[in-house]
Parts: C-alpha cells; structure tokens; sequence
C-alpha cells in the first residue's frame, strides 16, 4: 500500500514551543526507510504550510509556555491560537479524506496533538471510524474545560463534538462515536476531565492496566473497542505515551510510562491485526519535540514505532 506522509508542523496547541520541528525530525530519523523495511512504499507529500507562531503572536515565543488566560469559567476564547488551529486542520482534514479516496494511506506528522482533529475528521468523512490514543493524557477537554487553553489538550474533546470551539465547531467527526475510542497509557488526567473520561462511553487503559495485564492483551482490547462496527481505525500516537526515559523529546513528559519494548509490542498488535483484517486506516505521530530530545533519539522511535505499526518484524 502507498502510504502518504502529510506533515503538520504546528505548535499553536502546546504551550511549549518546538513541536513544529516533529515532521522534520522524524524524517531525518529515517521515516522513509523504516517504512521500506516494512513493505510499504512511502510517498512524501511535505508540510502543509502554516504561519510561525511569532508571526501572529509576538510574545509567542517564550519556550516555557504562555500563561493560561482563561480559567474554569472562560469560554471559547480561553482556546489559543483557535482560528489557526482551524485554518490548519480544515486543510488537514481535505488532505486525509482525499488520500483516502484515491486508495491510499494517510501518516500526518505533528506538530503538537491537535492536529489530531484534522486527521481524525478526514478519516471519519466517509466511513464509521474507531479510534486508538495512545498518550499519557485523555486530550478530551474543551475551551471551557482546559485548565491552561492549550488546544493539544481538547483533540478528542472537538473529534467528539463536545464543548463549543467557535469557527471551529466543524471539527466534530460525524462517524466517530464514542464507544468506539479506546486510550492506551493513560496517566496525567486534569480534575475535571477525570469525570468526563469516567462518564464518557470511551474505554480507558491506564499505566495501571498494562501494569496488571501487559501491553498486548491491553492493545488487543483497544483494537476490539475501536473495531467493533466499524470500517476501520484511526490510531493516534502521541510520544508522551512513553516513558520519558526512552522519549525525552516530547512536549509535555510525564514520568511512569511505557517502555522502549512496551511501546514497539503496542504497535506490534495493532500491525498484527492489521495483516489480519485490514484494520488500520489513518494514523498521525504527535507530541515530538526537538528541542527537548537527545540527539533526535524520541524521533528515531517514532519511526520505529511507525513501522512497527505497518509490519515491520524483527526476522
Ligand atoms: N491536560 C492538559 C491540558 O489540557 C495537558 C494536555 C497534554 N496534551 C498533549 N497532547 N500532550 O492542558
Ligand atoms: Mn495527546
Ligand atoms: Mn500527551
Ligand atoms: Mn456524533
């Protein structure tokens, strides 16, 4: 199958600056071999361009992050840098559902997590779609949720039509349904949003979970979820799944993730299945952040993962 990499360098949703080097740092990881290694025939379709964060905010580039404006009570306008976000992502979305129609398969690179909303709502235009998130976090707040208006926060929260993003309400992914997303490495969750994962149909697989079970029974569960009645899946990976350890480039580390091998075993199944029943359908690779890594190492591993995901194997 031709896989299409789309490149999505934004950082206006995470509140450190450096994200928007993830396609490129994942590239020069060698992205493309890793995936002639698996049979699969990448074609690069570069970066979607977008203005530098600088150009429409001055101040945006404080690398420890802008402070939140916003608060418990603010609406929409607590979500930063939102009509970029949406100008970005509607482009997106155009970009994955049109790769899918011509029969082939879309990759983005983040660029910070909302990017998500793009590729998710591509994805999910013509067909029912599950989904997988692999992160540390649930990603599912709103503008009116977020304790800090970063939209890398509220992907899942905008793909699942809650909550009110203004110009950006579109972002709703008409055939994404909740009982059929399943989080994988769950484990920095904000106060308000715990009860909104534990009210939500979403299933929920924390550090805890792959602690008592292990990685690939926890995975093949999530693949259940998101392929039960479904055309196929999206699968979300957001580097800050894994553990800091063996991922320090990424934007918002959390200590007490996954492993090196609990990572590509993850991935491993979701290929596994794959090979089975032509499961997967879209992907997108977030949350890699350059500035923070060690010699490129975190996006070495999400070229690895990536792979991993379309088949490659050891022997
Ligand atoms: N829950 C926090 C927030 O909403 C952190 C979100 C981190 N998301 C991510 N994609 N790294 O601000
Ligand atoms: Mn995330
Ligand atoms: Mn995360
Ligand atoms: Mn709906």
């Amino acid at each position: 199958a031709t896989v299409r990499i789309i490149g999505a360098p934004m950082d206006y949703g995470a509140n450190r600056r450096g994200v928007d080097m993830g396609p490129s740092a994942i590239r020069y990881a060698g992205l493309a071999d890793e995936l002639e290694r698996a049979s699969v025939a990448p074609v690069d379709d570069g970066d979607l361009s977008m203005p530098r964060a600088e150009e429409i905010d001055p101040d945006a580039d404080d690398a420890t992050g802008l402070e939140s404006t916003g608060g418990e009570s603010a609406g929409v306008e607590n979500a930063k840098f939102l009509p970029e976000i949406e100008s970005v992502n509607a482009r997106l979305a155009d970009r994955v559902a049109e790769t899918l129609a011509d029969g082939e398969f879309p990759l983005v690179l983040g660029g910070d997590h909302s990017v998500a909303i793009g590729s998710l709502h591509g994805s999910a235009r013509d067909a029912d779609v599950g989904a997988i998130w692999f992160d540390a976090h649930a990603d599912l707040n709103t503008p009116e949720t977020s304790p800090s208006g970063n939209v890398h926060g509220m992907p899942l929260g905008a793909a699942l039509g809650r909550g009110v993003f203004g110009d950006m309400d579109w972002a709703h992914s008409p055939r994404l349904r909740e009982e059929s997303v399943a989080y994988v490495g769950l484990r920095s969750i904000d106060e308000r949003e715990r009860e909104l994962v534990r009210e939500s149909e979403m299933t929920a697989f924390t550090m805890s979970d792959i602690d008592q079970r292990g990685m690939t029974a926890v995975v093949e569960d999530a693949l259940a979820v998101a392929t039960d009645g479904t055309d196929g899946i999206h699968v979300s990976l957001d580097l800050d799944m894994i553990d800091p350890k063996a991922a320090p480039g990424v934007g918002t580390p959390v200590r007490g993730g996954v492993t090196y091998r609990e990572a590509h075993a993850a991935l491993e199944a979701v290929s596994r299945r794959h090979d089975r029943d032509g499961i997967l359908r879209s992907m997108d690779v977030v949350e890699v952040n350059p500035i923070l890594d060690e010699a490129n190492e975190t996006a070495a591993l999400a070229a690895e993962l990536t792979a991993s995901a379309f088949g490659k194997r050891i022997l």
